[in-house]
């Protein structure tokens, strides 16, 4: 009975070592401790053995059982220690690891434009009015000196929804808006979309104006040129200059077209301001005296200037752009390149 003792200790030792898995541990209770295992088996055997060994067999056999257990208990905990720090590995979060980036998306070139040409009036004082889009023949023409047929309506290729009711084709319509709700002292800054039945490489039917006004006494001509350089240098750069050239719009008189030396060249003559050293940058002039009459203003009193620029244009000329189409394409390729500086 020692001898199989002695065996069954020797097998329970190497069982131990061989213990790599749940199952091994498993298979171990049940071979050595369960009910119908091993140890058990011996302690069924003590029956056949001599009456007076029986309490030193039965001794040994129980000494046997507790180191088993033991070794057991120690062998699961080694098993569950070493499945935790498995699971730390595994869970464990490499802080040195690159992160993914987010894509970040940017302003569409228009809106940087935008917002840069309405940063410069707004740090002069202007007020930004926002009108609608969808006017009325009076407001887009006829007080603004332009009556029912007046061969200068031919100038813009107007969207008609009704006979009076239109897309407005241009953002004066504001100053009309502006002039009917504020009295002077008036310095409106008039952003928006405007629409005509146009449409080549630097036309689009629709397309964004800036509308300015400012209405006081002793306004003049000079007061816009000053104006305007002041907002061309911030926009293409210190060293520009503008020059005025006589021009005709109904609402303004004298009305002028601005032109800004070529920021490209520095006014020697290149492809971007095709040779002339100069580009045609806005339209303005000194608001007519029938304009401040039709919106109640004393014109003996008061006397104002106006200017209108195209957004795209500007936009396309800071940035290169030589086709207007490209503004309203959504094509990421394009959009992708504008960034805020
Ligand atoms: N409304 C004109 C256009 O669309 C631009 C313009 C010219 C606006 C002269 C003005 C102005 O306020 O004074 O072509």
């Amino acid at each position: 009975m020692q001898e199989q003792i002695k065996e069954l200790r020797r097998q329970m030792m190497d069982a131990i070592g061989g213990i790599h898995s749940k199952e091994d541990l498993a298979d171990f209770w049940q071979n050595y401790l369960g009910k119908n295992g091993q140890v058990a088996g011996l302690m069924k055997n003590l029956r056949s053995v001599a009456k007076e060994e029986r309490p030193t067999m039965g001794k040994l056999i129980n000494e046997l059982k507790t180191e088993t257990e033991a070794r057991y208990q120690a062998a699961r905990e080694k098993m569950e220690e070493a499945e935790l720090a498995a699971r730390d590995r595994k869970e464990q979060i490499d802080i040195t690891m690159p992160a993914k980036r987010d894509r970040v998306g940017n302003l569409h070139p228009l809106t940087l434009t935008r917002n840069e040409m309405v940063n410069v009036f707004s740090g002069m004082g202007f007020e930004i009015y926002d009108g609608a889009e969808i006017e009325d023949d009076d407001h887009n023409f006829t007080r603004l000196n332009v009556p029912k047929n007046h061969p200068s309506r031919d100038m813009q290729d107007t969207f008609y929804i009704t006979e009076d009711i239109l897309l407005r084709t241009q953002t004066s319509t504001g100053q009309i808006r502006y002039m009917d709700a504020h009295k002077p002292p008036i310095k409106m800054l008039s952003p928006g979309r405007v629409f005509r039945s146009d449409s080549d490489a630097t036309h689009s039917p629709m397309f964004s104006q800036m509308e300015g006004l400012v209405v006081d006494k002793h306004i003049t001509l000079g007061d816009l040129q000053g104006m305007l350089e002041k907002f061309c240098q911030q926009i293409f750069g210190e060293s520009v200059r503008t020059r005025l050239r006589p021009s005709y719009f109904p609402f303004t008189e004298p009305s002028v077209e601005i032109d800004v030396s070529c920021f490209k060249c520095g006014g020697k003559g290149c492809s971007l301001c095709k040779g002339t050293g100069w580009i045609e940058i806005l339209g303005g002039g000194v608001v007519h005296h029938k304009v401040l009459a039709n919106c109640g203003i004393d014109p003996d009193v008061y006397s104002g200037f106006a200017f209108g620029i195209g957004i795209e244009r500007v936009a396309m000329l800071k940035y290169g752009i030589n086709n207007i189409g490209l503004l309203t394409q959504n094509d990421l390729r394009f959009l992708k390149q504008f960034r805020e500086v």
